[in-house]
């Protein structure tokens, strides 16, 4: 246990990142019945949808969930922020805008919140805010991303440096060597995307788990920089696409139509990976399989502590008494 588990109340310290049209009831119920955090992403969705998606998750756990409402996203953020308190929902997530007015209510009900930043800045307004829980979110993640682009490697020690809540990683982070790094920085847990969407229980398409594990060093591109809403694709014929709209103002219409929920849906859900875009970390680089989540989540842990023993050992080999 470590401040940032018994804050969430969870027994790993793994959350999983709330992921629109993806971070569904069976993927968040695996995540969470293996002892992490898992989480339903409210995406673009209605109150009323994400209703529905607790009540399911709750028929498949009894173990603490989160609830993740990217405020600038999703039109009834405010309503989302209702619901998680009628629902009971344990832990909320808040990300991609101010987050202050929804801390005061849900810290009123008692909610453990995670507020997802991008910049020791935002960081330190969190803490102040009342956040109970941080995630630090590097460009390479998977999705929308902060126009100043920093590297999980550059932001996790600011923000670690910058206040006295834990925090957790987000971008990078899909096995043992990730993990023992982001420790390394000062997190004490991770924010998992792109790699649970390579398992057994996330409800993708076939083809985009399968791109994901083929589609190695070059596996993403960042689109949408032009318009500040930086967005890391997998790199396929459907992402140079929208590159080759972006570049044109104008086709600036055709982008936004391209980048629209129904195109995410037909490209991750519907595996259309010619008819639509799917978000990728560059994380997939690494991923090889699909296995059930728990094994992901065991190994991650396993091979972080095994990756840094021997981090360990490699530095008590050196001294500086005989300089
Ligand atoms: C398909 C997809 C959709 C995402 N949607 C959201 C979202 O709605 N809200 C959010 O805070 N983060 C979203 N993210 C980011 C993840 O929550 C997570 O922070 C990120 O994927 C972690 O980096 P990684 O991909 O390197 O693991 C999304 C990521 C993916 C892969």
């Amino acid at each position: 246990m470590n401040d940032l588990t018994k804050r969430l109340g969870i027994q790993l310290p793994f959350i999983q990142g709330g992921m629109g049209n993806i971070s569904e009831p069976i993927l968040a119920a695996a995540v969470s019945n293996a002892g992490g955090l898992g989480t339903i992403g409210a995406g673009t969705r209605s109150a009323a949808e994400v209703k529905t998606l607790i009540r399911e998750l709750k028929t498949r756990t009894d173990k603490p969930f989160a609830l993740n409402i990217p405020i600038s996203v999703n039109e009834e953020a405010r309503a989302l922020a209702q619901l998680a308190v009628e629902e009971h929902v344990p832990v909320v997530s808040l990300s991609a805008g101010n987050p202050a007015p929804f801390l005061q209510k849900l810290k009123e009900h008692k909610k453990a919140v995670i507020v997802v930043v991008s910049s020791a800045r935002q960081a330190v307004k969190a803490e102040a805010a009342g956040a109970d829980v941080l995630v630090a979110e590097g460009t390479e993640a998977a999705g929308i991303n902060a126009s100043q682009e920093l590297t999980t490697l550059t932001l996790l020690p600011l923000v670690c440096r910058a206040v006295s809540i834990p925090a957790a990683a987000a971008g990078g982070v899909s096995d043992g060597a990730s993990f023992a790094a982001v420790l390394s920085l000062g997190a004490q847990g991770a924010q998992l995307g792109t790699r649970l969407i390579a398992t057994e229980e996330a409800q993708v398409h076939q083809h985009y788990k399968d791109a994901l594990i083929q589609s190695g060093e070059q596996a993403t591109i960042v689109v949408g920089r032009r318009y500040g809403r930086v967005r890391r694709l997998l790199d396929t014929p459907y992402a140079r696409m929208l590159e080759r709209l972006e570049s044109e103002e104008e086709n600036d219409a055709r982008y936004m139509e391209k980048t629209d929920e129904e195109s995410h849906i037909r490209g991750a859900v519907h595996g259309r990976l010619d008819a639509g875009h799917t978000n990728a970390g560059q994380a997939a680089a690494g991923i090889t399989d699909h296995p059930p989540v728990r094994v992901v989540l065991e190994n991650i842990l396993h091979g972080a502590e095994a990756q840094l023993l021997q981090a360990s050992r490699s530095l008590s080999s050196f001294s500086t008494e005989q300089l």
